[in-house]
């Protein structure tokens, strides 16, 4: 879907702030937007760009699931199966993305946000990249970049993930950074599943999508984007990137990380540039809401009956996962455990719950650990394994960090005693108060 038109839904329903007073993309938008969370907003007058500029859009699980016009809970079965029932976007020649191709590179045109004062620098923090190796074919994932000229970013791209490879793969990898989703582009770019995967095929299957090629590089994009920096990166070209907020909300260090030089920008003839707040809520709920389905089916392929998963946001959505099983065995609460971490190798603290805690309440969760654990053996340590480059206390360079697994399930031997909360007699008390 494209994004003006989804944004013109939200006018007719009173769900968006429109701002027509001149603002900067300089700290300024970035500022009004952390103010107004999660309401979204829609900037019409930009004082260093022609362009609009939008934000907060999808902050939470109910802005989503109102997109996909579903309830909260069905979100991760309706991942899950687009994840395994995968379909083909039909092709285009007439894309929405592409109605303008500007004659010259000039990044300085396009509002890219200064989101905080001790930022390196503008960074497109919304961009979804597509990029293709000759053995493994598309992929689809998410790159923060740094403006560092008129025609050249810096790119943040994490050891390990597809991206990396295939620029380990190849030295040199052509882009397109596609501005301006939808919530099926920006969910399936952040799915991490197995290489040679093309999420744009998960995207189509959250809802219908259009691709078309790009101008100057042999890539299938999405058609609606708003806006495309299409371009070329390579490995040894490399540049300071950062400091920059990241989703923990402290300061992500300086890396020497490859340039993007970008050879053609096209987009919408009313292109809206999308925002997204580094480290809060919409980068967030984009973390870690795809990785649910993917701890979800983990578990599952363990054999347990898994009923439900929360990525907190208490644990920046990355760090910390809740997972609600219905116990069977006396084991299913470490082996729960043992599933997830693989599905979430960047998770650090992972619990298992019982059917009956809700998993949203962290005063249940604790209730839960306080009544239900034992440290000797309840407790799984993964000791010095390559966890998330997100968290300051890993080490840094190499991720490492100590994993931890609480199984704060009921033994299924109760020696006698209960682990259910009392249930106090219900009473109708009008009859004791009055009318
Ligand atoms: C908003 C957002 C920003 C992200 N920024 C980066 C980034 O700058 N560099 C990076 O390597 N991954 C970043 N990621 C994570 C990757 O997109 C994510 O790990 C992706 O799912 C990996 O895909 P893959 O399994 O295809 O490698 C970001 C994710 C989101 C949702």
């Amino acid at each position: 879907m494209i994004l003006e038109e989804y944004i013109n839904e939200l006018q007719q329903n009173g769900k968006i702030t429109t701002i027509t007073n001149k603002i900067s993309k300089n700290l300024e938008i970035a500022g009004v937007l952390k103010s107004l969370e999660p309401q979204p907003v829609l900037f019409e007058n930009i004082k260093e760009s022609e362009f609009r500029v939008t934000g907060n859009l999808f902050c939470n699980k109910k802005q989503i699931s109102e997109y996909f016009e579903i309830t909260t809970e069905e979100i991760i079965p309706t991942l899950t199966r687009a994840i395994e029932e995968r379909s083909e976007p039909k092709q285009t020649d007439k894309a929405a993305c592409q109605e303008v191709v500007e004659d010259k590179v000039d990044l300085d045109k396009i509002p890219i946000l200064m989101h905080n004062k001790v930022d390196g620098g503008p960074y497109i923090s919304s961009g979804v990249v597509v990029a293709a190796d000759p053995e493994f074919g598309q992929n689809l994932d998410f790159h923060r970049a740094m403006q560092i000229s008129k025609n050249k970013m810096v790119v943040r791209v994490v050891r390990g993930r597809d991206f990396h490879k295939f620029l380990e793969r190849n030295g040199e990898v052509d882009v397109a950074f596609c501005i301006g989703n939808t919530p099926e582009v920006l969910i399936a770019a952040a799915t991490s599943v197995e290489t040679g995967i093309n999420e744009l095929e998960i995207a189509n299957a959250l809802r219908k999508i259009s691709v078309t090629r790009a101008k100057t590089v042999d890539l299938m994009i999405p058609a609606d984007s708003e806006f495309v920096l299409e371009g070329r990166i390579i490995l040894e070209e490399k540049h300071d990137e950062g400091p920059f907020i990241d989703l923990t909300e402290t300061v992500d260090v300086i890396r020497q990380e490859p340039i993007f030089e970008v050879k053609k920008i096209t987009h919408r003839k009313t292109a809206i540039w999308q925002g997204l707040l580094p480290g809060r809520d919409e980068h967030k709920i984009l973390m870690g809401m795809p990785r649910e389905p993917t701890v979800f089916r983990k578990v599952k392929e363990r054999g347990i009956d898994v009923l439900d998963v929360n990525i907190t946001p208490g644990g920046a959505s990355w760090l910390h996962v809740a997972i609600k099983i219905k116990k069977k065995n006396e084991d299913d609460g470490i082996q729960a455990l043992e599933g997830a971490f693989s599905g979430h190798k960047s998770a650090k603290h992972i619990w298992v719950y019982d059917e009956d805690i809700d998993i949203y309440s962290d005063e249940e969760r604790e209730w839960a650990m306080a009544t239900r654990f034992q440290a000797d053996i309840d407790l799984l340590i993964k000791d010095q394994e390559p966890g998330s480059s997100l968290d300051p206390s890993a080490e840094p360079g190499t991720k490492m960090t100590t994993k931890c697994g609480f199984d704060c399930t009921k033994t299924m031997d109760t020696k006698g005693k209960s682990f259910d909360k009392a249930k106090f007699p219900e009473v109708d008390l009008k009859k004791y108060l009055g009318e």
